[in-house]
């Protein structure tokens, strides 16, 4: 018996690693999420079963490690050396005119490749297991990250190869996608944000908890293969495709020139083709082919001379700050914003820069007038990194003490970075409170966009959110650019609104704090909204990641009277102040208790929670013994780890709506 069983999670581990390589590597997978979710799902519930069979390199155990201390400082194969710069195509010239002359006269050829933005990651593999993961650190010694470096899916934890000991070096990426989702989240919570993709696939490596680094989404690109530090294959070409046979993902945007004009023609190819890249890039690699030819070129003391960095116009440029003024969000929050004397940064014009807060201004130095270096990465807003030249006539911003909409009173609460403007009816707040009432994860008010709301306020039609439910089609159509069928259509989207259930209402109200999560997590506590309105910190704080700043926020909400009057007006419009649990009997997931974690993809926790309870499951604050499933998503907690120190299976939301159907 124990044989067969034995038998059956060696083939599911076969078959899921063959999938997992087929989709994360070769983006070519063969089945769908959700039957691998299912090969996933009987592999976990047999090793639960059986943990006597349950092995390292099992597919289900890429998170496993408990939260680190620290990491260990590790000495490296061989250094991990960095590459000279080429920034220019003359410069280029110079190093292949280095390199024809190093090699006297013999013929040559060059490897090119995308110069990946991310950190270097060492992997060592002893008898096809991964024995140990090493950042680059200082490039002799760098920091052990094994128990987070697992976590990557595009990582394999499992190699055929013949060689008992191998490294691999490659490059550590976060996807621009995943790094605005990122960026995004935080932002909701309160975090500080990444600066960029680079700085964030380091920050997720180097956390002290796997489960953290396995939500970030990173990717692993292999780019070297060394048997006892040294190169093993005879050209640098063979071990990119003996890597990629090997089931790392090698980038396949690489190519063997046999002259520096294919060079330079693969380097401008990028140059333009960068932009639809999944992931940024600063440069192209270029690498001598032949391991022979490596060898007799030899490094200086830096760097390689068979290599080199062939970059790109780094996104930054400088500019002078004509000035500096403050836009009023949401919350009330000024953010200081750099009006910048334009200037052409990658392709884009950039007129503005965010400066975030005053403590920004103040760790920069900045003042206007001033010369600055500003960089764009990604999508995001740019920003200013720091003062190359202080002006002549430069002058400190100074937060102003009024608000410069409504001039009502500007303050900065002790401990907090952001200045706000405390007029609840400011029209700019007014405006983004609106907007955020009507976004997709609060009211989901479809067609209410910012020339719209512009109109509302500025001709005094919505003082506050609860005016929209008063609006009528004949007070729209008064609108510029609305005719009787648009209006006739935001009318009924409003009208909708009213069935989003307590959550988004909850965080359609925007009060300081309180966002998605944190919504969803207080409706499904208390049932309703009267009952938070009612409850004490101490109440608000027994809910999961409620504490003193969260519940104090709550409870200066609903102590303001103007607010209480806003709520009022709301119930009376119709929308939904309760919460209810209907479960279904006869459900797919009968019987089933589930807990959630973690921020799931597409669903809202309370929309996971609600489809659960109508197949007839049952959702759980907490991880025991009788907890059927964990659903995790982005950034799970703790109970993720408990779930795994009981053997309980984990899944994701895929799973989860494959098993509801
Ligand atoms: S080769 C001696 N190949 O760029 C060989 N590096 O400035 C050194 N990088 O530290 C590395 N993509 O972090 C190589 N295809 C690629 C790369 C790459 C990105 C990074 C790597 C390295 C830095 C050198």
């Amino acid at each position: 018996m124990s044989e067969s069983v034995r038998q059956r999670i060696e083939h599911l581990r076969d078959e899921i690693r063959r999938h997992e390589y087929l989709y994360y590597v070769l983006d070519q997978p063969e089945i769908t999420d959700a039957e691998f979710d299912r090969l996933v799902r009987e592999l976990q519930e047999l090793e639960k079963a059986h943990p006597e069979f349950v092995t390292p390199d099992s597919p289900t155990q890429r998170v496993g490690g408990k939260p680190r201390e620290g990491f260990v400082k590790v000495r490296h194969s061989s250094p991990m050396l960095s590459l000279d710069n080429a920034l220019n195509e003359n410069e280029f010239r110079d190093f292949d005119r280095r390199v024809r002359e190093g090699l006297r006269g013999e013929p040559y050829q060059y490897v090119t490749e995308l110069k990946l933005d991310g950190l270097s990651m060492a992997v060592h593999y002893r008898d096809g297991l991964v024995s140990r993961a090493i950042t680059r650190g200082d490039g002799a010694v760098g920091e052990d990250v094994t128990d987070n470096a697992r976590t990557i899916h595009t990582l394999p934890l499992r190699v055929k190869s013949e060689l008992p000991a191998f490294e691999v070096r490659g490059e550590v990426i976060m996807h621009l996608r995943a790094f605005e989702r990122l960026n995004a989240e935080r932002a909701a919570r309160g975090l500080p944000l990444y600066a960029n993709p680079r700085n964030s696939a380091a920050g997720s490596l180097r956390v002290l908890e796997p489960a953290i680094t396995a939500s970030r989404q990173l990717e692993y690109y292999a780019y070297l293969l060394l048997v006892d530090g040294q190169p093993y294959y005879e050209t640098h070409w063979e071990c990119l495709e003996a890597l990629a046979r090997l089931g790392f993902k090698v980038n396949k945007n690489r190519r063997l020139c046999n002259n520096v004009d294919d060079v330079v023609a693969f380097y401008r190819e990028w140059e333009e083709k960068r932009e639809t890249l999944a992931y940024e890039i600063d440069g192209v690699v270029v690498k001598v082919n032949a391991i022979s030819q490596q060898r007799k070129l030899g490094f200086t003391a830096k760097a390689p001379r068979w290599a080199i960095a062939f970059k790109y116009a780094a996104r930054q440029a400088e500019t002078v700050i004509d000035n500096i003024e403050v836009q009023v969000g949401r919350t009330g929050t000024l953010t200081p914003v750099a009006h910048l004397r334009p200037v052409n940064v990658g392709g884009v014009t950039v007129a503005r820069a965010t400066l975030h807060n005053e403590d920004e201004i103040k760790r920069l130095g900045v003042e206007i007038g001033d010369t600055v270096l500003i960089e764009r990465s990604g999508d995001v807003i740019p920003k200013v990194v720091r003062v190359t030249k202080q002006g002549e006539h430069r002058r400190p911003f100074q937060m102003p003490k009024q608000c410069p909409v409504c001039n009502g009173d500007v303050v900065r609460e002790p401990g907090e970075a952001a200045s706000r403007c405390i007029n609840t009816n400011c029209p700019a707040r007014l405006k983004e409170s609106i907007l955020h009432f009507a976004s997709r994860s609060a009211m989901g008010i479809d067609g209410l966009g910012d020339a719209l709301v512009d109109q509302l306020v500025d001709r005094g039609m919505v003082r506050n959110v609860a005016d929209l439910f008063d609006l009528t089609v004949e007070d729209l159509t008064k609108l510029d650019r609305m005719g009787t069928k648009s209006a006739k259509k935001l009318i009924d989207n409003i009208e909708r609104s009213k069935h989003v259930p307590l959550p988004r209402v909850l965080n359609a109200l925007g009060i300081p704090f309180v966002g998605e999560r944190t919504a969803a997590l207080l409706a499904e506590a208390f049932g309703s909204l009267d009952a938070i309105a009612h409850a004490d910190r101490e109440e608000l704080q027994r809910v999961e990641e409620v504490g003193p700043k969260v519940s104090d926020s709550i409870r200066r909400f609903f102590d303001e009277s103007h607010n209480r009057e806003l709520v009022e007006r709301l119930r009376v419009a119709g929308l939904q102040f309760t919460y209810e649990v209907r479960r279904k009997p006869g459900g797919k997931l009968e019987g089933k208790t589930f807990v959630l974690t973690g921020t799931l993809p597409n669903l809202t926790r309370e929309e996971a929670k609600s489809r659960i309870e109508a197949a007839g499951g049952t959702v759980a604050g907490s991880v025991s013994r009788n907890t059927d499933y964990v659903v995790a998503g982005e950034n799970p907690g703790s109970k993720l780890d408990k779930a795994r120190t009981l053997g309980i299976p984990v899944i994701d939301e895929a799973a989860l709506l494959e098993m509801i159907g």
